[in-house]
């Protein structure tokens, strides 16, 4: 989704923000723009790819020691130059924007009476001409224009403004959306991730809700909501340049699913050392919170969702302890019944996403006060307002479709199912430490099923030409196979639907015939049988079966009916593994069809925006 970038500094400028924006991509974006400070305002802009804009920078000879720059998804008018970021007003001041301006229209229309003409249909263009406007009641104080603009602003919004009078000034500020500034020496930056400025330092202040801040190449000033002046404090990231290059593979998603081990065995690290695990590993006060909580409730949009929804079955099963896993935003919005007792869990990539953050908000507005948020972001907002935590360590995930942020967030939703059953007394050493070892051999399970690829690849020729796709699961593979149904219509565009195959004679069995392939999840659980009468029924109707079987499920191929075997039953942690074949057959009907793998039609990495 947006992003931005923006720099002071006594070199230029240029090539920092257009490998800024480079480093942004992977968020999805569908314009992209700069304006550097030069004399007077020069800007930049183009349709597509950053790469268009390097283009027409170097053709333009764009130079300037003071400029902002952003990529921009289309929500305010459609992906055209004209809507592009930056937005200028009468020349003299440009903005960049992410977020959204709940009250530009009335806006537009002051400003309009002010005698603002307005060029595109965006709503970031009113926050740029109300700049304009106070710039010129406000003695040309750049840092009191934008604060008085802002508090007339109601939504989201992360800026960053310069103007042509104030050559070596950045004033950025932010709320609902998040804006960092990145500390140089002698130079100083701010960008909406921290992954922009990894090339020109680590050294980081999150800025705060409501936080305006006037920066200079030696000064940086930050004020609070009321105009107070604070101090944040600096961090320096965890993460580095070099941790988000593709390597030797083809693409980012490729690239994640073969990390996946690593991944998990990196995310599990300090669990699996003994023979027991110990709430810590949550937060601090973890084992106070567990001890007084007595449901769980799951918020999160997407595959982080269906993270969630598997995590419901281990919580309720192995744990004994009521759980709900709800979509973030439907919750934000419904009338739901507080638990003060309930551990309220927010599951999340990037720990940006608006939906899940206004999720947790409203959930403490209720009252909820025992939150844990499970995040692959060290730094994320999401993060950063939870009571508890748990980091996943699959490192930055930059393919739009997430792959090894989610099988490490069911290795830490396993962990915590664990540590729950352990506070309820559902679980002795013994079966303790034999789950523990499960996840110790967890990594090396998954790099066998990954030796599958071939395998795959050769049934995913097959779907390169269908036009829909039936997934089924049962039980906990459930929500595996609407995960499974997801990434194949997120990166091949292919229609897929997930059902529990019990579901199927209630409907979705008119679907089937010769052209609908149906791919099945089929671990060796309690539920194999019923599964196995559910494929009859769709073999009786000439539908096409493709079968992810344990090799103890003793499903064999025969006409009409595709087999893949994984090695035997893994237990609990099955669905982890059942899920990595679903990844790579998304993957590769994607590449027959010739899509966008890593950036997909329509759709953002982050979804900064509800
Ligand atoms: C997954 O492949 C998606 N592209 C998407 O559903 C994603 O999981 C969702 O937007 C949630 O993102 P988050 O985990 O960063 O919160």
């Amino acid at each position: 989704m947006c992003g931005i970038v923006g720099a002071v500094a006594q070199r230029n400028v240029v090539p920092i923000l257009l490998e800024g924006l480079r480093r942004l991509e992977y968020r999805g974006y569908d314009s992209a723009g700069l304006v550097v400070v030069n004399g007077g305002l020069q800007r930049v802009r183009s349709i597509g790819r950053v790469a268009s804009l390097t283009e027409a920078t170097s053709a333009q000879k764009t130079h300037g020691h003071l400029g902002i720059a952003h990529t921009r998804w289309a929500t305010h008018g459609a992906p055209t130059e004209h809507n592009a970021h930056p937005h200028v007003s009468r020349d003299d001041i440009a903005v960049v924007h992410n977020g959204i301006i709940e009250n530009h229209e009335a806006l537009r229309a002051r400003l309009r009476e002010l005698g603002y003409v307005f060029t595109s249909e965006t709503d970031t263009e009113v926050i740029v001409h109300l700049i304009h406007h106070h710039f010129h009641h406000a003695e040309h104080d750049l840092l009191a224009a934008v604060q008085l603009a802002v508090a007339e602003l109601h939504g989201a919004y992360a800026i960053g403004v310069v103007a042509q009078d104030a050559p070596h000034r950045l004033v950025c500020a932010r709320r609902g959306s998040p804006l960092l500034i990145g500390l140089g020496i002698e130079e100083n930056f701010i960008a909406s991730d921290v992954s922009a400025l990894l090339p020109v330092t680590q050294k980081i202040i999150y800025l705060e809700e409501g936080d305006v801040a006037d920066i200079g190449l030696l000064t940086v000033q930050i004020y609070d909501a009321s105009g107070a002046r604070v101090e944040r404090a600096s961090h320096v990231s965890e993460q580095s340049s070099e941790m988000a290059e593709l390597g030797n593979y083809r693409h980012f998603m490729q690239k994640e699913i073969h990390e996946q081990p690593r991944a998990l065995a990196d995310t599990l690290h300090d669990a699996v050392i003994g023979d027991s695990l110990l709430p810590e590993l949550f937060g601090f006060d973890a084992a106070e919170v567990f001890a007084h909580v007595n449901a769980v409730t799951i918020l999160a949009c997407g595959t982080s969702f269906h993270a969630g929804s598997v995590a419901s079955y281990w919580l309720e099963s192995l744990a004994g302890i009521p759980c709900r896993a709800e979509i973030a935003s439907e919750y934000r919005y419904r009338d739901s019944v507080p638990n003060p007792n309930a551990l309220v869990i927010t599951l999340s990539q990037s720990g940006e996403t608006a939906d899940t953050l206004a999720a947790l908000n409203h959930a403490k507005s209720l009252g909820h006060h025992y939150t844990l948020s499970i995040c692959n972001v060290p730094e994320s907002a999401l993060v950063r307002q939870s009571r508890l935590r748990f980091l996943t360590r699959a490192g930055p995930e930059i393919g739009v479709a997430s792959t090894k942020a989610f099988t490490t967030q069911l290795a830490a939703l396993f962990l915590l199912t664990l540590l729950l059953a352990k506070q309820r007394g559902r679980l002795d050493a013994a079966t303790e430490a034999r789950h523990i070892q499960s996840l110790r051999e967890l990594p090396g399970k998954v790099a066998q099923v990954l030796a599958l690829e071939a395998e795959v690849e050769r049934w995913a020729e097959r779907f390169a030409n269908k036009q829909h796709a039936l997934f089924l699961g049962r039980g906990m593979h459930y929500p595996i196979a609407l995960e499974g149904a997801l990434k194949l219509k997120e990166i091949s565009y292919i229609h897929a639907e997930a059902y529990p195959a019990g579901e199927l004679k209630h409907g979705p069995l008119a679907l089937v015939d010769k052209d609908m392939p149906v791919v099945t999840v089929a671990p060796n659980d309690t539920l194999l049988e019923k599964l196995k009468s559910n494929l009859q029924e769709v073999r009786a109707r000439g539908g096409e079966l493709y079968v992810f079987a344990d090799a103890d499920s003793h499903i064999s191929a025969s006409e009409g009916v595709h087999v893949i075997q994984l090695a035997e039953h893994a237990g609990p942690l099955s669905p982890i593994l059942h899920t990595i074949p679903l990844q790579m057959l998304s993957y590769h009907a994607a590449l027959q069809k010739g899509t966008d793998v890593d950036k997909p039609r329509n759709l953002a990495k982050s979804v900064t925006v509800e």
